[in-house]
């Protein structure tokens, strides 16, 4: 499973490109205005900045919502940098995009995925990924776990190349599942990335282990 780091912020894409794992990052308007990016031309470098750090696909959200407006801003974007993938949303004019995009060889990653008909047709379209919102869901009382299971199965029917990019991820267990599953890709924050890593058993070991070796080298 590819990881991904959904975040704008350089520092966290440093530290988990440092890890030698990250294979891509992920960006959305709310990610990008947390940081304090705004004014067009901002946004623009900012994403040149990230595929500096980065090299694998940067999703990179257009704002418009009608097609003439997301072929503009999704060219725009796609121009910044060869790994730049242009994030489109679920609706019928995204579809319409991501249709027009696939045909141009520019790869597209549809965002704000809540069902498997809207996977469906994104993947009908030529989506490069689709970006089911896992916690979104669970914030709601539904399983978005179910949701990604449900759309490998849809994928695996049809061998649609689609890549599968769990995204809304929260924490280590979201990641384990998907893997489980076979989620292509997954996108989470760095803490969920890093908890990963973490176990009790493995710092008490270590301590263990270097204690024994500093009492056998006095
Ligand atoms: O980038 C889209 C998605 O990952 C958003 O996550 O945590 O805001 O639901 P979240």
């Amino acid at each position: 499973m590819k990881f991904f780091i959904d975040t704008a912020n350089l520092n966290d894409i440093k530290e988990a490109n440092d890890l030698g794992i990250l294979d891509g990052v992920t960006t959305n308007p709310s990610l990008m205005a947390k940081e304090g990016i705004t004014g067009e031309q901002n946004i623009l470098n900012h994403y040149v900045a990230i595929c500096n750090i980065v090299d694998g696909p940067v999703s990179a959200e257009v704002i418009a919502t009608d097609f003439e407006g997301m072929v503009r801003e999704g060219e725009l974007l796609a121009a910044l940098h060869k790994n730049i993938v242009v994030k489109i949303p679920m609706i019928p004019e995204g579809i319409k995009a991501i249709k027009y995009f696939s045909g141009k060889g520019i790869k597209t990653n549809c965002t704000l995925i809540f069902s498997a008909g809207q996977a469906l047709l994104a993947a009908k379209a030529g989506a490069t990924y689709i970006s089911p919102f896992l916690g979104r869901l669970d914030d709601v009382s539904t399983n978005g776990l179910e949701l990604i299971a449900q759309i490998r199965t849809i994928y695996d029917n049809y061998t649609f190349d689609t890549e599968i990019l769990a995204a809304s991820v929260r924490h280590p267990m979201h990641i384990i599942h998907c893997a489980e599953i076979g989620s292509d890709v997954m996108t989470g924050p760095l803490s969920a990335i890093k908890a990963l890593a973490k176990h009790p058993l493995t710092d008490l070991g270590l301590q263990q282990f270097l204690a024994d070796h500093a009492k056998g080298n006095k």
